[in-house]
């Protein structure tokens, strides 16, 4: 792919003295002829055009191609656009050219036609910082800049952090802006390589959502996404940030494109056309729900989802408060995680008809936890539930409610390795079961009564994880002297228990 390089300083073109010898290391070398590949700044333009008038004086055979991609700039200004990442392209295809054996005037002829079909523009979510010194500009948390080049210069237009899909539509808009000085021409049904490139800060999950964004907003303009690389190819130090380039390719475009390179930095790119693949479609945004409304819901259906709504809402309202007692002790997601099911089962009471069956009701909720809460918690609220349905089979009295629950409170022991003291939800769920049993034997009249002591019991042993030394689930991997919060877990079960009982006792 390509022969050699020359590195300058940080940001800075290499003296000519340094691209002489390159020329020259490559001459001995064997070379027929050296093309050098530059990049439109004025400093490498004036370096390499020294050096090559100087290789010229010694009869080498030498030419020079400037790369110029940038997308950024709407008007025509002084600076003038740069080489950015699609210099990349620059090097496969020339050096593909130079290995099918080309002679240099042909090269750069084909070289200077591709140039003109490429486009790149950057986004940062943060600058780089030259090393030892102070970040090249500044940018707010919520703030991403557009139109970057490569040497931590800014951008041309700053906006509001937002989703990758939309930022990925702004910046082919951008692109491919007739009205803009430096767009490409790119129009439906036009082929295209797509080079998705870490500008160095990004992880890789960043960067194929990105790549994933920009596939799916090329469709929807019906251009062709013929080759996709995505990876780290050109980047700004460790800047945050990814560009876009795209080329606008003919079959024969894409057969350099394609030719074999033993460059390891270069990816196995599947050769052919990812259009027209059998892909996963994102959904769209506009997406609506459907939403079936029932007249006549049997009055018991009408408490089930009395009750349900009402746990839903409180673990909702307790997202922020779970989500900072997990942080004190564990991962920092207990209230995202909770937040998650009662938006699933909020959708599910949207969209489903309450079961007439308590066991068909329960399972069905185990699914929805299942697919949708994620985490041990998911795992673990599904399996209580998928116990306690088979317990009310046959019948649906108070006391089958509580046998109910004990049994899926001995299946959360059971697989998840946990015992009453452990500063787990079985702090809190455990004292409750406890008081629910007594249904077994009280007195009729006085069932609201052990309702009401089970849920008491279940804030008490919530409280009680404040003392306890985690010995299973998130907290166990923290230091115990950090911890004095208590476990959010038990906490979630006990507002659980008291959204039930409230919606019991206000039954439309
Ligand atoms: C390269 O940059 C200069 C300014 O530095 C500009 O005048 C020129 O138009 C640019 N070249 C291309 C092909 O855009």
């Amino acid at each position: 792919m390509l022969s050699g390089v020359v590195a300058g300083a940080v940001f800075t073109s290499p003296p000519p003295g340094s691209i002489l010898a390159a020329i020259r290391a490559l001459t001995d070398a064997g070379a027929a002829a050296v093309l050098l590949i530059v990049k439109n700044y004025t400093g490498d333009r004036l370096n390499f055009g020294l050096a090559l008038e100087q290789a010229k004086s010694e009869s080498l055979s030498i030419a020079m191609v400037i790369v110029s991609d940038d997308c950024a700039f709407t008007t025509t200004s002084k600076a003038g656009r740069r080489g950015l990442c699609g210099t990349v392209l620059i090097h496969k295809i020339a050096g593909a050219l130079a290995e099918e054996g080309r002679q240099l005037e042909e090269i750069v002829c084909k070289v200077n036609q591709a140039s003109k079909l490429i486009g790149t523009l950057g986004v940062c979510l943060n600058p780089c910082s030259v090393p030892g010194s102070c970040p090249t500009f500044h940018l707010a948390s919520d703030e991403i800049e557009l139109g970057l080049g490569i040497h931590g210069e800014p951008g041309i237009k700053r906006t509001k952090l937002t989703t990758a899909n939309e930022v990925v539509k702004m910046m082919i808009d951008h692109m491919t802006d007739p009205s803009s000085q430096s767009h490409l021409p790119l129009s439906a049904g036009n082929s295209v390589v797509l080079v998705v490139n870490n500008l160095g800060g990004l992880s890789c999950l960043e960067l194929a959502i990105v790549t994933g964004s920009a596939i799916h907003c090329l469709e929807s303009r019906h251009v062709v996404v013929a080759r996709v690389v995505s990876g780290t190819f050109m980047t700004a130090l460790e800047m945050s940030g990814v560009s876009l380039t795209l080329m606008v390719s003919d079959d024969e475009l894409l057969r350099l494109f394609d030719s074999e390179t033993r460059a390891p930095a270069w990816p196995a790119t599947g050769r052919t056309v990812l259009t027209g693949q059998t892909r996963l479609i994102q959904p769209s945004v506009e997406e609506t729900t459907v939403v079936k409304t029932f007249e006549n819901e049997a009055s018991e259906a009408v408490l089930v989802r009395h009750v349900l709504q009402n746990v839903c809402s409180s673990l909702l309202a307790l997202h922020e408060e779970l989500n900072a007692l997990d942080r004190a002790a564990g991962d920092g997601d207990c209230g995202s995680t909770h937040s998650r099911a009662a938006l699933a089962i909020q959708d599910w009471l949207q969209t489903q008809i309450i079961p007439a069956s308590y066991t068909q009701l329960l399972s069905a909720l185990a699914k929805v936890v299942q697919e949708h809460m994620g985490g041990s918690s998911g795992a673990l609220y599904s399996l209580f539930l998928t116990a306690a349905a088979q317990l009310l089979r046959s019948s649906s009295t108070l006391v089958s409610w509580a046998d109910a629950v004990h049994a899926g409170t001995e299946a959360i022991k059971r697989y998840g390795g946990a015992e009453p003291g452990d500063r787990t939800m079985l702090d809190a769920l455990c004292p409750a079961v406890k008081e629910l049993q007594k249904l077994h034997s009280c007195p009729s009249g006085g069932e609201m009564e052990v309702l009401e002591r089970a849920v008491q019991q279940a804030e008490l042993g919530a409280q009680s994880t404040r003392e306890l030394t985690a010995q299973a689930g998130r907290a166990s991997y923290i230091d115990a002297t950090r911890v004095s919060q208590p476990d959010p877990g038990a906490v979630a079960i006990a507002a659980i228990f008291k959204a039930i009982l409230c919606a019991l006792r206000s039954r439309p």
